[in-house]
């Protein structure tokens, strides 16, 4: 389904982004794979899924909190790859605390990572897509920022945001050729989850029709649609991937 495209995939090392880059491995595409810190690990595993596929896979390193080196690395893979077709903005941070009980300083952080730092790399990428007159940017949101919840303002409204720059960008690079798409998940077994209580989790899976905590895999086969030539024609669009919740 991707062969022949490069796809930028970040937090590429574990959760929804390593799912997507093992689905997008799977479907053929070159991968510039971003994560934030160079393991052993994670190298051995990108050079054993580019071996199984006979594609290639660049892990790149950089840490989104720190904007002058995510700038910096992601202008020098600019230059240094051929082009970029697709893009995935998946890395964020999450956290939950009463509005009250947060410093902004707090909620800053939070948009640094999981909104300012998504736009500095998609207004890099998507000049160099503009040149090809293509590509496709997916944008991982989440539920929460299409909802309220008592403590999710921080994270809830950094993925508002991501949300709206996501249809408005679609308006303005459209004429570009560029699509711009949202998916968000909703309660999705990852390390985010580690650390939550158990009330809350079955709190979450009363409402849930489909009555499972979703898999990164379910996520990424949204984002494959969506970097796909399927899904020509969508653009400003955001999936929900949430098992029906109600
Ligand atoms: N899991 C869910 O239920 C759920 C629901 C809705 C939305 N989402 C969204 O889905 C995306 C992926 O989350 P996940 O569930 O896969 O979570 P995860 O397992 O906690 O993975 C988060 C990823 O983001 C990376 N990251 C975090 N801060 C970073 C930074 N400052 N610089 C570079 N990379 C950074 C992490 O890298 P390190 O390994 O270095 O920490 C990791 O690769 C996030 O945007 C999240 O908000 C998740």
């Amino acid at each position: 389904m991707l062969k022949g495209k490069t796809a930028m995939v970040t937090g590429s090392n574990r959760g929804i982004g390593l799912a997507v880059v093992k689905l997008f491995a799977k479907n053929h595409a070159d991968i510039l794979a971003c994560a934030r810190t160079q393991t052993p690990e994670f190298e051995k595993e990108m050079q054993e899924l580019a071996n199984e596929y006979g594609i290639s896979i660049l892990p790149v390193y950089f840490d989104l909190s720190d904007e002058a080196a995510a700038t910096s690395a992601v202008k020098q893979l600019i230059k240094n790859t051929e082009r970029i077709d697709i893009l995935v903005n998946n890395a964020g941070v999450t956290t939950v605390g009463l509005f009250g009980m947060t410093p902004v300083a707090k909620i800053k952080q939070v948009f640094d990572i999981n909104f300012f730092a998504q736009l500095s790399i998609t207004q890099l990428v998507t000049k160099k897509m503009s040149r090809n007159h293509s590509g496709s940017v997916i944008n991982i949101c989440s539920v929460s920022g299409l909802s309220n919840e008592k403590g999710g303002l921080a994270y809830g409204s950094s993925k508002a945001a991501l949300a709206y720059a996501t249809k408005t960008l679609a308006v303005e690079l459209g004429a570009n050729g560029i699509r711009v798409n949202a998916v968000s998940p909703g309660f999705i077994d990852t390390d985010m989850w580690k650390e939550r209580d158990e009330d809350l989790r079955s709190s979450l899976l009363s409402k849930t029709p489909l009555a499972r905590q979703g898999s990164p895999e379910d996520v990424a086969k949204a984002v494959l649609f969506l970097a796909s030539d399927d899904s020509s024609y969508i653009t400003g669009r955001n999936i929900i991937v949430d098992g029906g919740r109600i």
